[in-house]
């Protein structure tokens, strides 16, 4: 049976650095709250003008190259964001276009944190299908447009930034093992944006009254963040027989160094085993695990024959796990 790999990553994250002091200037905060209360040490924004598909072309391109391979030979094009350049043409389609990927189909998966961990799961079914074979998968979000920059409670958390990966059928014992997904929509207003859709078009009072910001109930998201990421672990370890300590490294989405903390330690996995970079980063959605995947493999701490778990939540209410064999 065809089994889907992961042939190459890449990332991208703006060259714009701005640290906890350059926010201690916006809004009443200071490095040491950020620092404690999140892990947060500075994060990266994009130029004024710059949107979701740049930062994602520039990770694609890289992902690309590292796969070896050319992007008229793509089937399919998946985005994984919340922070689309416009509600369409989608940045799936404005990808397939920056790339010439002229032979493949583009289009977005709107999962906001997992988006990621969506698209692989959407690649792999359609690669182990046959129906695909060579699938780019893409999270690309620009958090610095859609936070309230005078909200201390959401402003701290979050930066912009891209990550890729190349998925191709393999028929070794390798690759992806399988990826979890789930949401449960009753908890959709703990985390959310109320404008710009439909129910709330952007108008005049829906700028007044800030309904174009992220909306976060903070400490109801940390609570259902470790108790999610540390359920769908066990959920996809269980389903494949495969014990906790059996994992060499885990992925997970970089929210807060204290949830990827107490998710560890829940799932007794030492943090020497856990991808962390939020403290470069922040929050970038659904750009977290491709980007901290990416480093982890360009500076070898992801090896061939490795076992990878990746875990995510985020807003809709969403989770998604992977299990990969390296
Ligand atoms: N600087 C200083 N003080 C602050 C700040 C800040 N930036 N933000 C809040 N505070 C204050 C609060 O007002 C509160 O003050 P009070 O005690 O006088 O009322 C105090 O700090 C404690 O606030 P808490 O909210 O209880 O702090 P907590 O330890 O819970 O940390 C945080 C807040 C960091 C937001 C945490 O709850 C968290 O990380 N939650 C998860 C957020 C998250 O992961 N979001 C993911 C979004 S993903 C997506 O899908 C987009």
């Amino acid at each position: 049976m065809l089994q889907a790999r992961i042939t190459g990553t890449g990332s991208c994250l703006p060259d714009k650095v701005v640290t906890n002091l350059d926010i201690e200037k916006i809004v009443d905060t200071s490095d040491k709250w950020i620092t404690e209360r999140t892990g947060i040490k500075e994060r990266r924004i994009v130029a004024s003008g710059e949107a979701a598909s740049d930062i994602a072309y520039k990770a694609a391109r890289r992902a690309l190259k590292a796969a070896g391979v050319r992007a008229r030979d793509l089937d399919l094009i998946l985005v994984g964001t919340f922070t689309p350049d416009s509600p369409f043409p989608s940045t799936g389609c404005v990808l397939q276009s920056m790339l010439g990927a002229k032979n493949a189909v583009g289009f977005d998966v709107s999962a906001t944190c997992s988006g990621f961990l969506y698209t692989l799961s959407v690649a792999d079914a359609y690669v182990k299908s046959g129906r695909y074979k060579k699938i780019l998968v893409v999270g690309t979000d620009i958090l610095s447009k859609i936070i309230d920059w005078e909200d201390r409670n959401t402003c701290v958390l979050f930066g912009d930034g891209a990550g890729a990966a190349v998925i191709e059928p393999t028929t070794r014992k390798k690759g992806i093992i399988d990826v979890v997904i789930g949401s449960d929509g009753k908890l959709g207003d703990i985390l959310y944006m109320p404008g710009g859709g439909s129910r709330i078009p952007a108008s005049k009072e829906s700028i007044r009254d800030g309904q174009h910001f992220i909306k976060m109930n903070g400490n109801e998201v940390f609570k259902v963040a470790v108790k999610t990421m540390e359920r769908v672990s066990r959920e996809i370890l269980k389903k494949n027989n495969i014990a906790p300590e059996e994992v060499s490294i885990m992925v997970p989405h970089q929210a807060n160094l204290r949830i990827i903390q107490a998710v560890a330690k829940r799932l007794k996995m030492p943090m020497e085993k856990v991808v962390v970079n939020l403290d470069k980063y922040g929050n970038t959605s659904a750009a977290t695990i491709p980007i901290a995947l990416d480093e982890a493999v360009r500076d070898g701490r992801i090896k061939e024959g490795d076992l990878v778990l990746m875990a995510a939540f985020g807003g809709g209410l969403t989770w998604a796990s992977a299990l990969i064999r390296w």
